[in-house]
């Protein structure tokens, strides 16, 4: 943890007292606009959420007869994770979880993205399930459902049980993709009494990237192309065989699809060229992820860069990768590029990035709220696509908390209030974008980060585990109450 933040301990109770009087007086930051004067609503039937992750969030890594996932080992290599830490136990949200149920219904909020821990259902990955593993996640959906939350469960957020890595190489080997299916059908049978939405996968691109290439995340491999290409191939297909389990094994009515980070290139000036321009960028950009999912094709631009190197596929595989999805998830965070239309064979230029361009404290996220805008915007119009929801968006910022101890992260509200602000300019078009899901409910495991960067809603203690809500808490609180901004 860094020495900056200075910690008090807040009780639980002023934490939900903090939004509304006496702890943060209702008419020092909500002062309610006559209905008149809001002029940028979204639609009635719009959803917010916030979201989690299993690692990052769930603690008890050894409760229940939960497996080793790659994340664990991987923290436990020195030299990994900045901080030296792990999600062992991170913000115990596995016993803490009535509480965070707790805070979200205080906030308003009407959905809950988390994700499922694969080692707690297949400790080995393949095999006999645990029956325990569920125990957790019954609780959590159960007490989801009594505060009026709905549950949508990703099925993986990056903690492939280590026996696949052991096994299979992990995503490198075919059967990874193929024990995701299996896995995928298994949680969708025992749960879809109650949950109706599943995610297949979160961002492929930035696990199999960061975790295969650059290897800064688990399992901390730097591939050579023609292998790497080879895990983007059997990530995508692991995509395409959970959504065909999902269906083959859920009740009817189960929705499914994936959560995806969107490479988004946004047109540098908004004229039809250079909005068209970034509209084939953009294709390009997600050639191995999104538009092959969305395509059930590899872009001849992507075969053609990727020459001898090009993964191994079958016309079948293609098929499985592109099942019909029933919605996609975007998690924006940042305009990937900025582009003009060009007279060239591809019809685009990627600008260069200035280094003066405006970033929030994690060094990689540039603040561009109109990547909001363009990414569903994109996806919609590439890919014919009805029913989106922003999975992720949300910041770190520094969080120190005040002499009050309370958090005043103007910084994030500012960066929501632009980025919504984008995404009611969306919804206001009518591109089809039916929630929002803010990253993160609580502040937690970072990855490669650990506990040095913060992105929650609600702060958290790390040493006493005590909540407390910040002032962006309080501003998605009327953002939800409202269903607009001012
Ligand atoms: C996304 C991840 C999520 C979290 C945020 C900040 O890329 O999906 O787990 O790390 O970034």
């Amino acid at each position: 943890m860094p020495a900056r933040f200075t910690r008090r301990a807040f009780s639980a109770a002023a934490a939900l007292t903090a939004f509304g009087a006496p702890a943060l007086p209702a008419t020092r930051w909500m002062r309610p606009l006559a209905s008149s004067t809001v002029i940028s609503g979204f639609p009635d039937d719009f959803r917010w959420g916030t979201a989690t992750s299993a690692y990052q969030v769930e603690g008890a890594a050894r409760e229940d007869g939960r497996g080793p996932s790659i994340w664990d080992t991987f923290c436990a290599t020195p030299g990994r994770i900045r901080d030296g830490s792990s999600g062992e136990t991170s913000v115990d949200h596995f016993h803490r979880f009535t509480e965070d149920v707790a805070l979200m219904k205080a906030m308003g909020v009407g959905t809950y993205r988390f994700s499922i821990a694969w080692p707690r259902i297949f400790p080995d990955g393949t095999g006999a399930a645990n029956p325990r593993g569920f125990d957790f996640y019954d609780r959590l959906i159960d007490a989801l459902l009594a505060a009026g939350i709905e549950p949508y469960a990703t099925l993986y957020h990056w903690d492939l049980p280590q026996a696949l890595q052991d096994r299979y190489g992990g995503w490198e080997g075919r059967d990874t993709a193929e024990a995701f299916g299996a896995y995928a059908g298994h949680v969708a049978r025992r749960l879809s009494d109650r949950v109706h939405s599943f995610f297949t996968t979160n961002e492929l691109m930035t696990f199999v990237e960061h975790g295969h290439s650059s290897g800064i995340f688990a399992p901390g491999l730097k591939l050579p192309t023609s292998r790497l290409n080879q895990v983007r191939h059997h990530a995508v297909l692991g995509h395409g065989l959970a959504v065909q389990a999902v269906r083959a094994n859920a009740r009817r009515g189960t929705k499914v699809g994936p959560a995806e980070n969107i490479t988004t290139a946004v047109p540098a000036i908004e004229t039809e060229e250079h909005i068209a321009a970034a509209e084939r960028a953009t294709r390009e950009l997600n050639a191995g992820y999104l538009t092959v999912m969305m395509e059930g094709r590899y872009t001849d631009g992507f075969l053609a860069g990727a020459g001898a190197n090009a993964p191994k596929f079958t016309p079948d595989d293609l098929k499985i990768i592109s099942s019909p999805v029933d919605f996609v998830g975007l998690n924006v965070y940042v305009p990937n590029a900025y582009v003009t239309a060009a007279d060239t064979p591809q019809g685009y230029t990627l600008l260069p990035m200035p280094t003066s361009y405006p970033r929030m404290a994690s060094p990689w996220l540039m603040l561009g709220p109109e990547a909001m805008y363009w990414a569903p915007r994109h996806a919609a119009k590439l890919w014919n696509i009805k029913d989106l929801y922003i999975t992720e968006n949300g910041t770190s910022a520094a969080d120190q908390p005040a002499a009050d101890g309370l958090v005043y992260d103007v910084d994030r509200v500012m960066y929501l209030r632009n980025y919504l602000t984008q995404l009611q300019r969306a919804t206001a078009q009518g591109i089809p974008v039916r929630g929002y899901f803010l990253w993160s409910l609580l502040d937690n495991f970072e990855w490669a980060d650990g506990y040095t960067t913060r992105f929650g809603l609600v702060h958290v203690d790390y040493t006493t585990q005590q909540r407390s809500p910040k002032l962006s808490a309080s501003f998605y609180k009327e953002v939800i109450a409202r269903n607009a901004l001012a």
